[in-house]
């Protein structure tokens, strides 16, 4: 199906990539890299000239999220999937309880079941539902997903926990696009591939002092094996000296500095009023044709930073995402494998321009509608 579509050129946006992450990096931002020279790639992550990215790039994620002064932000290798891990051995007492609503958030919840002295609960929904996070009693952790990137919900609320709970926010999909009030945060994780359009493999963890003062009371914990690439202690000690705990991907750091800087130039208010313009668009959109219907049915958990959207069984989704690919103009709309869904799965994220989605819609209808 759909082998002799043809964009029409006058449609054609002028990028192609629409994808959930990897997602957009600025081809501005890669030559600004380029430009660099001798001056960062190839040079000590430990030496002033990096570690001044570093420092530009935490005080400018401080300054974007508005962080209570005495927050921190801490960095290293491995991204989110490792978080889980590392969360699990040194920041978990006991007894978490996880909220899932589709494959991330369960991939957590299972990560933390694998540890032997942890007993984790779930509350969980079936995908395509959301779910708010509650605080459960006897629970010394409470960890939720702010975009479920698998099925495109989004959280719209968050619990106040008391003083021996830590509230956790995996927001790798979210973080920068969907507001949050960090006093409530204790843990705010995120890989920066989504919305600060950087690449894998790193991760930036936003931690409130009860979640530092609690990785440093488990550290002390000699009962505990903790392996050394996943000590929290380090991992703080290194991020605030500006560094990491080994050596990371220096043009990592640069393209996520980049992107916070040009996120900082509108502010967050901003940045999220043009997040939730664009999710009218797509919404809207799907919501106006026959053969489209949005997949999260309560509105208040339709995500504004992954759009996914179902196409009448009689088209195939998939097909035309090839297609488009093929053509070179439109890249990874595709379902989330797992889900198995004839859907369209689409990055709203800062770099996707209104227009280009705009004229991504328009694609789509024609070759609908042609059939
Ligand atoms: C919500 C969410 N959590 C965690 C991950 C895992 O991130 P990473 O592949 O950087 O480890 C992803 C990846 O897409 C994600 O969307």
């Amino acid at each position: 199906m759909f082998e002799s579509f043809k964009v029409p050129k006058n449609l054609t946006p002028s990028d192609p990539r629409f994808g959930v992450g990897p997602s957009l990096i600025p081809i501005e931002a890669v030559e600004k890299l380029a430009k660099t020279g001798h001056e960062l790639l190839g040079t000590s992550h430990r030496r002033e000239a990096v570690r001044k990215v570093v420092q530009e790039m935490q005080e400018g994620i401080k300054a974007y999220f508005k962080l209570p002064t005495d927050y921190e932000v801490v960095i290293g290798n491995g991204g989110a999937t490792l978080l889980w891990d590392m969360i699990g051995l040194g920041l978990i007492e006991k007894n978490p309880h996880h909220f899932v609503c589709g494959e991330f958030s369960d991939k957590w919840f299972r990560a933390n079941k694998n540890i032997p002295w942890l007993q984790p609960e779930i509350s969980k929904v079936d995908f395509g539902k959301g779910i708010n996070p509650e605080y459960k009693k006897g629970s010394d952790f409470i960890a939720c997903t702010l975009n479920e990137t698998s099925t495109g919900v989004m959280l719209s609320e968050l619990p106040d926990v008391p003083q021996d709970c830590l509230l956790a926010i995996d927001a790798t999909s979210g973080a920068g696009q969907i507001k949050i009030d960090f006093k409530k945060s204790d843990l705010y994780y995120f890989s920066p591939q989504k919305v600060f359009a950087s690449e894998g493999g790193f991760y930036v963890a936003i931690m409130s002092p009860k979640a530092i003062e609690r990785a440093q009371k488990i550290a002390k914990d000699s009962s505990r094996f903790i392996p050394e690439s996943f000590k929290w202690t380090h991992a703080i000690d290194n991020s605030r000296q500006n560094q990491t705990y080994n050596t990371p991907a220096i043009s990592t750091i640069f393209f996520l500095n980049e992107q916070v800087k040009l996120m900082n130039k509108l502010g967050e208010e901003a940045v999220v009023k043009e997040a939730k313009r664009k999710a009218d668009l797509m919404y809207g959109w799907a919501n106006s044709k026959s053969y489209l219907k949005p997949f999260i049915e309560e509105e208040k958990f339709r995500s504004i930073a992954v759009a996914t959207i179902d196409l009448d069984e009689k088209f195939k989704a998939d097909d035309l995402a090839q297609s488009l690919r093929a053509q070179g103009v439109v890249y990874d709309i595709d379902a989330y494998r797992k889900l198995g869904r004839n859907q369209f799965r689409i990055g709203l994220f800062h770099n996707v321009s209104y227009e280009n989605l705009e004229k991504l819609t328009q694609i789509i209808s024609l070759a609908v509608e042609d059939q």
